[in-house]
């Protein structure tokens, strides 16, 4: 097997994976198979430091999720759980909290059970009775605000009666029945649907444009404080909140000693199928707030509290059918059409199958009656085959070796596991490729979504991609369901993707392997199309973040004809192929990392990282001994104390807006005058 070409799959497939599931909050595999596909890169990489390159998603630190939404600092830290997944796990956490607290075998402990609700964490801050903003969970210390979208749900009290500062964390979910209704819509819309009731509570709260998150119908459970010397305990706290106007699950109970809570825990899984909404376990906690602060926290999660996780949903169903789809990058991927079943509160009728190893092993055939499963966050699988009920004539089931959109072969390359269409104009391609090409990371064409990518490549209209340019308000009205203000503002919007930064142009045309961070790097280094194209592999090979594997891919992909068909293509329809240097030496802040932290008054928080930027620096969100420049704002937290303990030089937002002058006045003078470093 060659070990670079399975790099660059496992690659591919999980920087699409996470693509998916943090950008679109659209998990395609589960999390057994993207645990699975990380070990083995991550071992494959461990083999082979040398292939190893910057770009590979192993490479990603913590959990900091690409987001458009502005950071929010959060005032005390949003932890998360430790998790059992048997009444033995049970019992040890009751064994450890006992041990800690002192206590002798027969005292038994007072704990809240708390379905876990499955939906998006988030934080809310009141001040003066009045709520301020609202943020998510992000990475525990720095989430994203989204005060506009919290506003618009029914169940967040916008006044509350208490003076006093209090951090309300709590639980956004959707019900199924609203879950349904949104996925029917956004299908009739040609939207990509939602593959659970979590992600669809993200995606709808996760807007830049707070008048779609109205329009879902979300709800909140509240059921935690920031503060935890605020209450005595985990009861009156979850009554204070009740009483302030918050809504607080009628299935919270106090159980005393660890039997109790089991019994509670068991008694549950019935009554759970019974809800209008996603739980996937019970979180069990220290009813005393004096012993949850003696047994303490870990650095991610308390000690005092556990979530226990039941099983994932399984059910049987027969499989009808196995069809065939099409990615990008031709990648045919076997689908189930399965026979539709209520699972978790959710109507399955699909699941994908991965590739024919996968089928082959599980040995699934069609027309078999199939165990599907479904765990709160990950889309259907199929799980095994119950052949005791097979149909004596049925036969293995064979992937065709024929694309099902074009008809052209589909071959494996090398060892590859799955098959690829090879046809040069397969319209299943095609289309993947358009949708990629507008979508916001790449040339952000407003309005320009899967749905309008399938009509325009299916009505003819788009062959190739510079087509795209070759559309004209009249032929865009052509297209099924298009009004003509849509069409006009579509038009526009294409336009303006003309001018686009050359990164995102590079990024937009789909090399393998090449991501938004590596395209940035190419365009920085190349500023222009024509340099990148010829540039020799070896040169590219030297570039930090970039590497052989991308080098080659890069080199490939510019020496295929049709590459240099289509740029030509795009340059002659007005496309920007070429980047101004970035004077990065020169500026203010060259080589300088800065970090902004607290709430700004005097400008946006992306306004200030621009204005590093551009002077050459870099403006970052975490405070490390790297840092050059902590700029603080009001209500600073956790990233000054770092700053001040690391002896990080510290300035305040008035200080940094100072040192900009006036040029505010005077565009022209970009110099920044001043001697801070
Ligand atoms: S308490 C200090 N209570 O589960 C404890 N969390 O795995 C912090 N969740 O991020 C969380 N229902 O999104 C708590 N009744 C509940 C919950 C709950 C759901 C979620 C929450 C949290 C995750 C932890």
């Amino acid at each position: 097997m060659d070990i670079e070409k399975r790099i660059e799959e496992l690659k591919e497939e999980i920087n699409r994976a996470n693509y998916l599931y943090y950008v679109k909050d659209m998990p395609t595999i589960s999390d057994e198979r993207y645990d699975k596909l990380m070990r083995e890169l991550e071992k494959l990489e461990a083999e082979n430091p040398e292939l190893a390159t910057d770009d590979s998603p192993t490479k990603r630190v913590g959990s900091e999720v690409r987001s458009e939404l502005p950071p929010h600092e959060h005032k005390s830290p949003m932890l998360s759980l430790a998790n059992a997944f048997s009444e033995d796990e049970l019992r040890d956490f009751d064994r450890r909290c006992r041990k800690l607290l002192g206590l002798d075998e027969k005292e038994p402990i007072e704990y809240m059970c708390e379905p876990k609700l499955d939906g998006l964490a988030v934080s809310l801050e009141y001040s003066g009775g009045v709520l301020r903003a609202g943020a998510t969970r992000g990475d525990g210390s720095v989430g994203e605000d989204i005060t506009p979208n919290v506003r618009t749900i029914r169940t967040v009290p916008l006044r509350i009666h208490r003076a006093e500062d209090i951090d309300v964390r709590g639980e956004v979910i959707i019900t199924y029945k609203d879950f349904e209704t949104l996925n029917e819509r956004r299908e009739i819309s040609g939207e990509p649907t939602f593959a659970n009731c979590r992600n669809a509570a993200a995606g709808s709260l996760r807007q830049l444009d707070s008048k779609i998150t109205a329009e879902r119908k979300l709800t909140m459970f509240a059921y935690a404080v920031g503060d935890k010397n605020m209450f005595p305990s985990q009861s009156e706290l979850l009554k204070a909140l009740a009483d302030l106007g918050f809504n607080v699950s009628p299935h919270n109970r106090l159980a005393m000693g660890i039997d109790e809570v089991i019994k509670y825990v068991n008694d549950w899984a019935e009554t759970r199928e019974t809800l209008e909404y996603d739980t996937d376990g019970m979180v069990i906690k220290v009813n005393d707030a004096a012993r949850q602060i003696e047994i303490g926290e870990l650095s991610r999660s308390p000690r005092w509290a556990i979530a226990y996780k039941y099983p994932p949903k399984t059910i049987e169903t027969t499989l009808n059918d196995i069809t065939v789809q099409v990615g990008r990058t031709g990648v045919l991927t076997p689908v189930a059409e399965l026979e539709p079943v209520r699972i978790g509160g959710v109507t399955v009728s699909r699941a994908t199958l991965h590739n024919q190893s996968e089928i082959t092993r599980k040995d699934i055939r069609v027309g078999d009656t199939v165990v599907v499963r479904r765990a709160g966050e990950v889309i259907p699988e199929v799980v095994e085959v119950v052949t005791s009920k097979r149909k004596p004539d049925s036969e293995p089931y064979r992937i065709p070796h024929t694309c099902p959109v074009c008809g052209a072969p589909a071959e494996r390359r090398n060892d590859e596991a799955v098959l690829r269409c090879t046809g040069v104009n397969c319209p299943a391609k095609l289309k993947e490729r358009v949708r990629h090409f507008a979508s916001r990371a790449a040339l952000d064409i407003e309005g320009f979504g899967a749905s309008v990518a399938e009509k325009s490549v299916d009505s003819g209209l788009v062959a190739t991609l510079v087509d795209i340019y070759n559309l004209t308000t009249d032929k865009i009205l052509t297209l099924d369901k298009m009004a003509e203000k849509s069409a006009a503002n579509l038009k526009a919007a294409i336009e303006k993707s003309k001018s686009a930064p050359l990164h995102r142009l590079i990024f937009a045309l789909g090399i393998p392997n090449i991501g938004e961070k590596t395209a940035r790097i190419l365009a920085e280094k190349y500023l222009s199309m024509d340099a990148l194209s010829q540039a020799p592999e070896e040169d590219l090979a030297e570039i930090d973040d970039v590497g052989p594997v991308t080098a080659e891919s890069v080199r490939r992909f510019f020496d295929d004809p049709k590459t240099a068909e289509l740029i030509a293509e795009l340059k002659k329809a007005g496309v920007n192929m070429t980047a101004e240097k970035t004077e990065a030496a020169e500026g203010y802040f060259a080589g300088k990392t800065v970090v902004f932290t607290g709430s700004m008054t005097l400008m946006t928080r992306q306004e200030a990282k621009e204005i590093v930027t551009k002077q050459g620096g870099k403006a970052t969100d975490s405070v490390s001994k790297n840092t050059d420049l902590v700029v603080a704002g009001e209500n600073a937290g956790s990233k000054l104390e770092k700053a001040n303990k690391l002896g990080v030089k510290v300035i305040t937002e008035e200080e940094f807006a100072a040192l900009l002058g006036d040029k505010e006045d005077e565009p022209e003078s970009d110099g920044i005058q001043g001697t801070l470093f």
